[in-house]
Protein backbone atom coordinates (compact mmCIF):
# COMPACT_ATOMS: atom_id res chain seq x y z
CA UNK A 1 0.00 0.00 0.00
CA UNK A 2 1.17 3.63 -1.23
CA UNK A 3 2.04 5.56 1.80
CA UNK A 4 1.46 9.98 1.38
CA UNK A 5 4.48 11.67 2.92
CA UNK A 6 5.15 15.12 3.65
CA UNK A 7 8.60 16.60 3.98
CA UNK A 8 8.57 19.69 6.20
CA UNK A 9 12.28 21.15 5.99
CA UNK A 10 12.98 18.90 2.57
CA UNK A 11 16.02 21.90 1.49
CA UNK A 12 17.97 20.59 4.41
CA UNK A 13 19.95 18.14 5.37
CA UNK A 14 17.16 15.81 6.37
CA UNK A 15 14.77 16.65 3.54
CA UNK A 16 18.07 15.33 1.18
CA UNK A 17 18.40 12.30 3.33
CA UNK A 18 14.37 11.60 3.20
CA UNK A 19 14.38 12.82 -0.68
CA UNK A 20 17.34 9.59 -1.29
CA UNK A 21 15.19 7.37 0.81
CA UNK A 22 11.94 8.22 -0.76
CA UNK A 23 13.46 7.57 -4.16
CA UNK A 24 14.77 4.08 -3.88
CA UNK A 25 11.09 3.03 -2.93
CA UNK A 26 9.03 4.76 -4.99
CA UNK A 27 6.43 2.07 -5.00
CA UNK A 28 6.01 2.77 -1.32
CA UNK A 29 5.35 6.18 -1.30
CA UNK A 30 3.74 9.28 -3.01
CA UNK A 31 4.60 12.88 -2.03
CA UNK A 32 2.23 15.25 -0.86
CA UNK A 33 4.02 18.59 -0.04
CA UNK A 34 7.56 20.14 0.47
CA UNK A 35 8.27 22.60 2.91
CA UNK A 36 11.15 25.01 2.91
CA UNK A 37 12.58 28.42 3.96
CA UNK A 38 14.25 30.71 2.15
CA UNK A 39 15.77 28.28 -1.34
CA UNK A 40 12.47 28.41 -3.42
CA UNK A 41 14.50 27.06 -6.35
CA UNK A 42 16.11 24.36 -4.42
CA UNK A 43 12.62 23.88 -3.29
CA UNK A 44 11.06 23.84 -6.43
CA UNK A 45 13.69 21.04 -7.55
CA UNK A 46 13.06 18.61 -4.91
CA UNK A 47 9.12 18.62 -5.67
CA UNK A 48 9.70 18.02 -8.76
CA UNK A 49 12.21 15.17 -8.15
CA UNK A 50 9.25 14.04 -5.51
CA UNK A 51 6.25 14.64 -7.52
CA UNK A 52 5.11 16.37 -4.40
CA UNK A 53 1.65 17.71 -5.42
CA UNK A 54 2.16 21.15 -3.44
CA UNK A 55 5.17 22.88 -2.81
CA UNK A 56 5.38 25.89 0.51
CA UNK A 57 8.39 28.19 1.11
CA UNK A 58 7.92 30.44 4.49
CA UNK A 59 9.37 33.20 2.55
CA UNK A 60 6.59 35.50 1.30
CA UNK A 61 8.55 37.20 -0.48
CA UNK A 62 9.95 34.36 -2.83
CA UNK A 63 6.64 32.97 -4.17
CA UNK A 64 7.11 34.40 -7.39
CA UNK A 65 10.49 32.79 -7.77
CA UNK A 66 8.84 29.30 -6.75
CA UNK A 67 6.05 29.50 -9.09
CA UNK A 68 8.41 30.36 -12.18
CA UNK A 69 10.59 27.26 -11.14
CA UNK A 70 7.33 25.22 -10.63
CA UNK A 71 6.06 26.56 -14.03
CA UNK A 72 4.68 23.99 -16.46
CA UNK A 73 4.74 21.01 -13.65
CA UNK A 74 1.79 20.55 -12.45
CA UNK A 75 2.95 20.76 -8.89
CA UNK A 76 0.49 23.76 -7.04
CA UNK A 77 2.57 26.15 -4.83
CA UNK A 78 2.28 28.94 -1.65
CA UNK A 79 3.98 31.22 0.09
CA UNK A 80 3.99 32.99 3.79
CA UNK A 81 3.25 30.73 7.11
CA UNK A 82 -0.47 30.46 6.16
CA UNK A 83 1.30 28.56 2.81
CA UNK A 84 3.28 26.06 5.43
CA UNK A 85 0.83 25.33 7.66
CA UNK A 86 -1.67 24.43 4.81
CA UNK A 87 1.14 22.17 3.62
CA UNK A 88 1.67 20.52 6.74
CA UNK A 89 -2.27 20.26 7.23
CA UNK A 90 -2.89 18.30 3.85
CA UNK A 91 -3.86 14.84 3.70
CA UNK A 92 -0.61 12.65 4.60
CA UNK A 93 0.06 9.26 6.14
CA UNK A 94 3.43 10.20 7.82
CA UNK A 95 5.12 13.73 7.80
CA UNK A 96 8.34 14.14 7.70
CA UNK A 97 9.48 17.17 10.73
CA UNK A 98 12.60 18.42 8.97
CA UNK A 99 12.49 22.15 9.94
CA UNK A 100 15.56 23.23 11.90
CA UNK A 101 15.15 25.36 15.00
CA UNK A 102 12.03 26.48 17.25
CA UNK A 103 10.47 28.12 13.99
CA UNK A 104 9.65 24.10 12.98
CA UNK A 105 7.28 23.84 15.96
CA UNK A 106 4.19 25.44 14.58
CA UNK A 107 4.20 23.49 11.12
CA UNK A 108 4.89 20.75 13.28
CA UNK A 109 1.75 20.60 15.28
CA UNK A 110 0.08 21.69 12.77
CA UNK A 111 0.97 18.30 11.37
CA UNK A 112 -0.45 16.36 14.30
CA UNK A 113 -3.68 14.99 12.64
CA UNK A 114 -5.68 12.15 14.10
CA UNK A 115 -4.12 8.70 13.49
CA UNK A 116 -1.14 10.76 11.64
CA UNK A 117 2.58 9.25 12.24
CA UNK A 118 5.15 12.36 12.64
CA UNK A 119 8.56 11.52 11.90
CA UNK A 120 10.56 14.01 13.89
CA UNK A 121 13.62 15.26 13.20
CA UNK A 122 13.19 18.45 15.23
CA UNK A 123 14.30 18.15 18.76
CA UNK A 124 14.08 21.84 19.32
CA UNK A 125 10.09 21.42 19.19
CA UNK A 126 10.69 18.64 21.92
CA UNK A 127 12.69 21.08 24.24
CA UNK A 128 10.96 24.03 23.84
CA UNK A 129 6.95 22.14 24.24
CA UNK A 130 7.52 19.01 25.08
CA UNK A 131 4.93 18.26 27.86
CA UNK A 132 2.10 20.24 25.86
CA UNK A 133 3.88 18.83 22.59
CA UNK A 134 3.56 15.02 23.45
CA UNK A 135 0.32 15.92 25.19
CA UNK A 136 -1.26 16.47 22.24
CA UNK A 137 -0.02 13.92 20.31
CA UNK A 138 -1.50 11.28 22.48
CA UNK A 139 -5.25 13.32 22.76
CA UNK A 140 -4.52 13.40 18.74
CA UNK A 141 -3.57 9.95 18.35
CA UNK A 142 -0.59 10.84 16.61
CA UNK A 143 2.56 8.49 16.14
CA UNK A 144 5.76 10.72 17.56
CA UNK A 145 8.30 8.52 15.56
CA UNK A 146 12.16 9.28 17.02
CA UNK A 147 14.39 10.14 13.93
CA UNK A 148 17.14 11.46 15.46
CA UNK A 149 19.85 8.74 15.42
CA UNK A 150 20.62 8.25 19.00
CA UNK A 151 16.77 8.36 19.60
CA UNK A 152 15.91 6.49 16.91
CA UNK A 153 18.58 3.55 18.25
CA UNK A 154 17.18 3.68 21.78
CA UNK A 155 13.58 3.47 20.33
CA UNK A 156 14.27 -0.04 18.57
CA UNK A 157 16.47 -0.93 22.21
CA UNK A 158 13.59 -0.18 23.90
CA UNK A 159 11.69 -3.15 22.29
CA UNK A 160 13.70 -5.50 23.88
CA UNK A 161 11.91 -4.84 27.42
CA UNK A 162 9.51 -2.71 29.17
CA UNK A 163 10.31 1.17 30.19
CA UNK A 164 10.10 0.45 34.02
CA UNK A 165 13.11 -2.09 33.79
CA UNK A 166 15.22 0.53 32.25
CA UNK A 167 17.66 1.45 34.48
CA UNK A 168 19.45 3.91 32.08
CA UNK A 169 18.95 5.35 28.79
CA UNK A 170 22.67 6.27 27.17
CA UNK A 171 23.29 8.72 24.55
CA UNK A 172 26.49 8.59 22.52
CA UNK A 173 28.08 11.66 21.23
CA UNK A 174 30.71 12.28 18.41
CA UNK A 175 32.21 14.83 21.21
CA UNK A 176 32.02 16.98 17.89
CA UNK A 177 35.42 19.10 15.93
CA UNK A 178 36.96 20.22 19.42
CA UNK A 179 36.72 17.26 21.34
CA UNK A 180 40.83 17.14 22.21
CA UNK A 181 41.20 20.39 21.84
CA UNK A 182 42.10 22.19 25.55
CA UNK A 183 40.05 25.07 26.96
CA UNK A 184 42.28 28.07 25.60
CA UNK A 185 42.10 26.79 22.10
CA UNK A 186 38.28 26.05 22.18
CA UNK A 187 37.77 29.69 23.80
CA UNK A 188 39.23 30.97 19.91
CA UNK A 189 37.44 28.63 17.99
CA UNK A 190 35.96 30.65 14.48
CA UNK A 191 32.71 29.48 13.31
CA UNK A 192 34.48 27.86 10.32
CA UNK A 193 36.10 25.33 12.57
CA UNK A 194 33.06 24.60 14.63
CA UNK A 195 31.08 23.84 11.46
CA UNK A 196 33.48 21.03 10.63
CA UNK A 197 32.04 18.17 11.95
CA UNK A 198 34.47 14.93 12.10
CA UNK A 199 31.52 12.44 11.70
CA UNK A 200 28.08 13.95 10.46
CA UNK A 201 27.02 16.33 7.55
CA UNK A 202 24.35 18.55 8.75
CA UNK A 203 22.86 21.84 8.42
CA UNK A 204 24.93 24.86 10.55
CA UNK A 205 22.39 24.74 13.41
CA UNK A 206 23.07 21.20 14.44
CA UNK A 207 26.52 21.60 13.67
CA UNK A 208 27.57 24.46 16.06
CA UNK A 209 25.57 22.66 18.80
CA UNK A 210 27.70 19.80 18.79
CA UNK A 211 30.43 21.21 18.57
CA UNK A 212 29.18 22.95 21.94
CA UNK A 213 27.56 19.61 23.24
CA UNK A 214 24.55 21.39 23.53
CA UNK A 215 23.11 19.39 21.00
CA UNK A 216 23.61 16.34 23.45
CA UNK A 217 22.20 18.36 25.79
CA UNK A 218 19.34 19.38 23.63
CA UNK A 219 19.34 15.58 23.22
CA UNK A 220 18.59 14.14 26.87
CA UNK A 221 15.37 16.82 27.25
CA UNK A 222 14.07 15.01 23.54
CA UNK A 223 14.68 11.60 25.36
CA UNK A 224 13.26 12.43 28.28
CA UNK A 225 9.97 13.39 26.45
CA UNK A 226 9.96 10.48 23.94
CA UNK A 227 10.64 7.98 26.54
CA UNK A 228 9.04 9.12 29.44
CA UNK A 229 12.02 8.23 31.59
CA UNK A 230 13.17 10.95 33.92
CA UNK A 231 16.46 12.46 34.34
CA UNK A 232 18.18 11.01 36.84
CA UNK A 233 17.98 7.52 34.29
CA UNK A 234 19.44 9.74 31.33
CA UNK A 235 23.19 9.86 30.55
CA UNK A 236 25.79 10.59 27.57
CA UNK A 237 28.95 8.72 26.97
CA UNK A 238 31.45 10.39 24.50
CA UNK A 239 32.12 7.46 21.38
CA UNK A 240 34.05 9.45 18.71
CA UNK A 241 33.45 6.79 15.81
CA UNK A 242 29.41 7.28 15.94
CA UNK A 243 28.68 3.70 15.70
CA UNK A 244 26.64 3.10 18.53
CA UNK A 245 24.55 5.23 19.01
CA UNK A 246 22.45 4.68 22.15
CA UNK A 247 22.44 2.00 24.59
CA UNK A 248 19.36 0.77 27.20
CA UNK A 249 21.19 -0.53 30.40
CA UNK A 250 18.27 -2.86 31.75
CA UNK A 251 17.63 -3.49 35.75
CA UNK A 252 19.44 -6.84 35.30
CA UNK A 253 22.44 -6.12 33.89
CA UNK A 254 21.80 -7.05 30.11
CA UNK A 255 22.59 -3.59 27.93
CA UNK A 256 20.81 -3.59 24.54
CA UNK A 257 22.26 -0.92 22.06
CA UNK A 258 21.77 0.33 19.12
CA UNK A 259 24.65 0.44 15.77
CA UNK A 260 24.67 1.63 12.12
CA UNK A 261 27.16 3.48 10.11
CA UNK A 262 26.64 7.11 10.94
CA UNK A 263 24.07 8.07 7.72
CA UNK A 264 20.81 9.47 8.18
CA UNK A 265 19.04 7.69 5.67
CA UNK A 266 19.24 4.52 8.25
CA UNK A 267 16.72 6.38 10.87
CA UNK A 268 14.78 8.03 8.64
CA UNK A 269 14.39 4.54 6.36
CA UNK A 270 13.39 3.31 9.60
CA UNK A 271 10.39 5.58 10.63
CA UNK A 272 9.25 5.74 6.97
CA UNK A 273 9.29 2.05 7.09
CA UNK A 274 7.05 2.13 9.88
CA UNK A 275 5.91 -1.72 10.15
CA UNK A 276 7.94 -2.56 7.22
CA UNK A 277 11.85 -2.13 7.03
CA UNK A 278 13.10 -0.36 3.83
CA UNK A 279 16.37 -1.89 1.79
CA UNK A 280 19.46 1.09 3.13
CA UNK A 281 20.80 2.53 -0.15
CA UNK A 282 23.68 3.06 1.31
CA UNK A 283 27.04 1.26 2.91
CA UNK A 284 26.42 -1.18 5.44
CA UNK A 285 28.12 -1.10 8.91
CA UNK A 286 31.81 -3.10 8.56
CA UNK A 287 33.26 -3.75 12.32
CA UNK A 288 35.86 -5.40 11.14
CA UNK A 289 37.04 -2.76 8.83
CA UNK A 290 36.30 -0.03 11.72
CA UNK A 291 38.70 -2.87 14.28
CA UNK A 292 38.39 -0.46 17.32
CA UNK A 293 35.38 1.49 19.04
CA UNK A 294 36.66 3.83 21.66
CA UNK A 295 34.51 5.46 24.67
CA UNK A 296 35.05 8.31 27.21
CA UNK A 297 33.20 10.51 29.92
CA UNK A 298 31.76 13.64 28.31
CA UNK A 299 33.64 17.01 30.19
CA UNK A 300 31.44 19.55 31.65
CA UNK A 301 33.92 21.84 32.40
CA UNK A 302 35.03 22.50 28.16
CA UNK A 303 31.83 21.92 26.91
CA UNK A 304 29.29 23.87 29.67
CA UNK A 305 26.35 23.86 27.24
CA UNK A 306 26.21 20.09 28.40
CA UNK A 307 25.79 21.22 32.00
CA UNK A 308 23.25 24.00 31.43
CA UNK A 309 20.91 21.50 29.38
CA UNK A 310 21.28 19.36 32.63
CA UNK A 311 20.39 22.02 34.57
CA UNK A 312 17.41 22.90 32.06
CA UNK A 313 16.24 19.86 32.23
CA UNK A 314 16.32 19.20 36.21
CA UNK A 315 14.49 22.45 36.69
CA UNK A 316 12.06 21.99 33.89
CA UNK A 317 9.24 24.81 34.09
CA UNK A 318 9.81 27.41 31.16
CA UNK A 319 13.76 26.55 31.57
CA UNK A 320 14.62 24.37 28.94
CA UNK A 321 12.45 26.76 26.85
CA UNK A 322 14.14 29.57 27.62
CA UNK A 323 17.47 27.67 27.17
CA UNK A 324 16.56 26.54 23.59
CA UNK A 325 15.78 29.78 22.76
CA UNK A 326 18.79 31.67 24.07
CA UNK A 327 20.93 28.97 22.27
CA UNK A 328 19.69 29.51 18.73
CA UNK A 329 20.15 33.10 19.35
CA UNK A 330 23.57 32.77 20.82
CA UNK A 331 24.18 30.30 17.73
CA UNK A 332 23.48 32.89 14.86
CA UNK A 333 25.25 35.39 16.54
CA UNK A 334 28.45 33.28 16.44
CA UNK A 335 28.11 31.75 13.33
CA UNK A 336 27.29 35.69 11.71
CA UNK A 337 31.46 36.30 13.77
CA UNK A 338 29.44 38.79 16.17
CA UNK A 339 30.49 36.51 19.62
CA UNK A 340 33.40 33.98 21.00
CA UNK A 341 32.75 30.11 21.52
CA UNK A 342 31.93 30.13 24.80
CA UNK A 343 30.10 33.41 24.75
CA UNK A 344 27.39 30.93 23.22
CA UNK A 345 27.10 29.00 27.01
CA UNK A 346 27.31 32.52 28.79
CA UNK A 347 23.97 33.97 26.81
CA UNK A 348 22.27 30.86 27.46
CA UNK A 349 23.35 30.51 31.35
CA UNK A 350 22.28 34.24 31.32
CA UNK A 351 18.61 33.92 29.47
CA UNK A 352 18.03 30.54 32.11
CA UNK A 353 19.01 32.98 34.82
CA UNK A 354 16.76 35.61 33.79
CA UNK A 355 13.58 33.04 33.94
CA UNK A 356 14.83 31.43 36.77
CA UNK A 357 14.25 34.30 39.15
CA UNK A 358 11.01 35.31 37.55
CA UNK A 359 9.54 31.89 38.81
CA UNK A 360 6.29 30.73 37.14
CA UNK A 361 5.35 27.69 35.50
CA UNK A 362 6.16 25.90 32.38
CA UNK A 363 4.58 26.40 29.29
CA UNK A 364 0.83 24.36 29.41
CA UNK A 365 0.47 24.64 25.03
CA UNK A 366 2.39 24.94 22.41
CA UNK A 367 1.29 28.71 22.02
CA UNK A 368 2.75 29.45 25.85
CA UNK A 369 5.94 27.49 24.42
CA UNK A 370 5.93 30.17 21.17
CA UNK A 371 5.70 33.33 23.58
CA UNK A 372 8.16 31.99 26.61
CA UNK A 373 10.29 31.63 23.59
CA UNK A 374 9.55 34.74 21.90
CA UNK A 375 10.71 36.60 25.54
CA UNK A 376 13.42 34.60 25.92
CA UNK A 377 14.81 35.61 22.25
CA UNK A 378 14.46 39.12 23.77
CA UNK A 379 16.74 38.54 26.80
CA UNK A 380 19.10 36.70 25.39
CA UNK A 381 19.75 39.67 22.26
CA UNK A 382 19.69 41.99 25.78
CA UNK A 383 22.78 40.01 26.94
CA UNK A 384 24.74 39.91 23.70
CA UNK A 385 24.81 43.49 22.98
CA UNK A 386 25.80 43.92 26.69
CA UNK A 387 28.56 41.43 25.68
CA UNK A 388 29.51 43.52 22.53
CA UNK A 389 29.19 46.99 23.91
N1 LIG B 1 21.13 16.98 9.85
C1 LIG B 1 21.13 15.96 10.64
O1 LIG B 1 21.90 15.02 10.44
C2 LIG B 1 20.20 15.89 11.82
C3 LIG B 1 20.27 14.79 12.67
C4 LIG B 1 19.37 14.69 13.73
C5 LIG B 1 18.45 15.70 13.95
N2 LIG B 1 18.42 16.78 13.13
C6 LIG B 1 17.45 17.85 13.39
O2 LIG B 1 16.67 18.05 12.22
C7 LIG B 1 16.34 19.43 12.07
C8 LIG B 1 16.85 19.90 10.72
O3 LIG B 1 18.27 19.85 10.70
P1 LIG B 1 19.10 19.99 9.35
O4 LIG B 1 20.48 19.66 9.70
O5 LIG B 1 18.40 19.26 8.25
O6 LIG B 1 18.98 21.58 9.12
P2 LIG B 1 19.25 22.41 7.76
O7 LIG B 1 20.11 21.64 6.84
O8 LIG B 1 19.66 23.75 8.20
O9 LIG B 1 17.80 22.49 7.10
C9 LIG B 1 16.76 23.21 7.72
C10 LIG B 1 15.50 23.12 6.88
O10 LIG B 1 14.49 23.93 7.51
C11 LIG B 1 14.01 24.87 6.54
N3 LIG B 1 13.56 26.06 7.26
C12 LIG B 1 14.31 26.92 7.98
N4 LIG B 1 13.53 27.89 8.49
C13 LIG B 1 12.26 27.60 8.09
C14 LIG B 1 10.99 28.20 8.33
N5 LIG B 1 10.87 29.34 9.06
N6 LIG B 1 9.90 27.64 7.78
C15 LIG B 1 10.00 26.53 7.01
N7 LIG B 1 11.17 25.90 6.77
C16 LIG B 1 12.28 26.44 7.31
C17 LIG B 1 15.19 25.12 5.63
O11 LIG B 1 14.78 25.71 4.42
P3 LIG B 1 15.80 26.61 3.50
O12 LIG B 1 17.06 25.81 3.40
O13 LIG B 1 15.07 26.67 2.19
O14 LIG B 1 15.96 27.92 4.17
C18 LIG B 1 15.69 23.68 5.46
O15 LIG B 1 14.85 22.97 4.59
C19 LIG B 1 16.99 20.14 13.26
O16 LIG B 1 16.06 20.29 14.28
C20 LIG B 1 18.09 19.19 13.69
O17 LIG B 1 18.39 19.29 15.07
C21 LIG B 1 19.27 16.89 12.07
Amino acid sequence: MTRRVTVLGATGSIGRSTAEVLRAAPERFAVEAVVGGRDAVGLARVAIELRASFAATADASALGALREALAGTGIACGAGDAAVLEAAEREADIVVAGIAGVAGLAPTRAAMKPGRSLALANKECLVSAGEAFMADARRLGVAVLPMDSEHNALWQALQAGRTEDVSALVLTASGGPFRTWPRERIAAATAREALRHPVWSMGAKISIDSATMMNKGLELIEARHLFDVGPERLEVLVHPQSIVHGLVQWRDGSVTAGLGVADMKIPIAHCLGESGRLDFPGTRLDLAAIGALTFEAPDAERFPCLRLAREALAAGGAIPTALNAANEIAVDAFVNGRIGFYDIAAVVAGTCEAWAARGGGGPQTVADALAIDHESRRIAVGLLSARRS
